[in-house]
């Protein structure tokens, strides 16, 4: 009787910690080397697994199976030429997915990796069709998030080689900075065999820098929170961001992306019943609802996705959004703005 019952106490225990969804995917809330161990057993058994990164949260595949690979393009209904960054646990495994890495590039991940940067490489031959889009470039990151960085390694332990990610949201819509946003985004598509892990809230809130590392300098094609200035002074070298003339086919490049479906108002005209996102020292125009208020541009970047859904939870036709001022994260906030704004 009492083996049973510490038995019973154990099974509600565990149901605590992993709450099955009725429809979707399994959702992990307590992420235990256990628990991350099967992530990655599930991911080499071909299912799908979203996991947070420091940055955003990511949809994963194992990057060298093309049938999973394939799902993530279903699942987000993403284009199938678009290509995806491979995740990896370190900079020792770059070589594995790419080739005459330059001097520079390796100075850049010695610097930032673990961390919000995505480098675009020449591809070894582990690097397929269906993960570069066809092109003959790859992109790698070594996220710093623990889970996302203890999955990429017991996802090696396993002998396989990188996973797969592309942020967990539909195409075009907004990134997920939460477990929560993710399943608003993905429940529906994703199967009981799938995983969520859980791992609170991203701390930066904006998607990786990508620095385009195939020609003599790096060249920006996404800012982030790696700014144009580190990456100079990392280099030693000037940095392009020369995303229009750039021939790298990429869709956070796409001149709408990243939107909610509330209309955004980019420093214009607050009308009544507009939600409202600003940093906290400016008022709330009258009759406005409050979606946040960010006391510094970090702060900014980390609750402006979850302002972005809020308003849409909420119904709201519109977001009036006073953009940040500023260099540095402040460039990478008004690039995501913009395409959020363009319809
Ligand atoms: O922070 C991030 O980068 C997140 C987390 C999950 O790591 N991932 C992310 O992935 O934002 P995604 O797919 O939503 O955006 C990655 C961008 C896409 O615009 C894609 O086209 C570009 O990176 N990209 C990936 N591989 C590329 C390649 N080989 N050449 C050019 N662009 C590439
Ligand atoms: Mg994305």
């Amino acid at each position: 009787m009492g083996t049973r019952r510490r038995r019973v106490s154990v099974i509600y225990f565990i149901s605590k910690l992993i709450k099955w969804d009725d429809l979707g995917m399994e959702i992990i809330l307590n992420c235990t080397q256990d628990s991350i161990k099967k992530a990655a057993k599930a991911l080499k058994d071909g299912y799908l697994v979203a996991f947070p990164t420091e940055t955003v949260y990511g949809l994963g595949a194992d990057a060298s199976n093309p049938t999973s690979v394939a799902r993530i393009y279903e699942v987000k209904g993403r284009p199938t030429d678009h290509p995806l960054i491979v995740h990896i646990s370190s900079i020792s495994q770059m070589d594995k997915w790419a080739v005459d890495v330059p001097y520079y590039a390796i100075n850049l991940a010695r610097n930032f990796w673990p961390g919000p940067m995505t480098l675009i490489l020449k591809r070894s031959q582990l690097a397929k069709d269906f993960i570069t889009g066809g092109q003959n470039l790859v992109g790698l990151r070594v996220p710093s998030h623990p889970t996302a960085l203890m999955l990429m390694k017991e996802f090696e332990n396993l002998g396989r080689f990188g996973v797969a990610a592309p942020s967990a949201n539909r195409f075009g819509a907004v990134s997920p900075t939460t477990a929560d946003a993710v399943l608003e985004e993905l429940d529906t598509f994703l199967s009981g065999k799938d995983l969520l892990l859980d791992g609170g809230t991203s701390e930066v809130g904006i998607e990786s820098t990508i620095i385009d590392c195939s020609g003599f300098t790096p060249n920006i094609l996404r800012p982030g929170i790696i700014s144009k200035e580190l990456v100079e002074e990392v280099s030693g070298l000037q940095s392009g961001n020369n995303i229009s003339g750039s021939n790298v086919k990429s869709s956070g490049l796409l001149i709408s992306h990243y939107s909610p479906i509330a209309e955004v108002i980019l420093d214009g005209k607050t009308s009544p019943e507009d939600g409202f996102f600003a940093m906290a020292e400016i008022q709330t125009p009258i009759g406005a609802i409050r979606l946040g208020s960010p006391a510094t541009i970090e702060e900014y970047a980390k609750n402006l996705y979850s302002a972005l859904r809020l308003a849409d939870q909420k119904g709201l036709k519109r977001i009036s959004v006073i953009q940040p001022s500023g260099d540095g994260l402040a460039i990478a906030i008004r690039d995501r703005l913009s395409k959020a704004a363009a319809r």
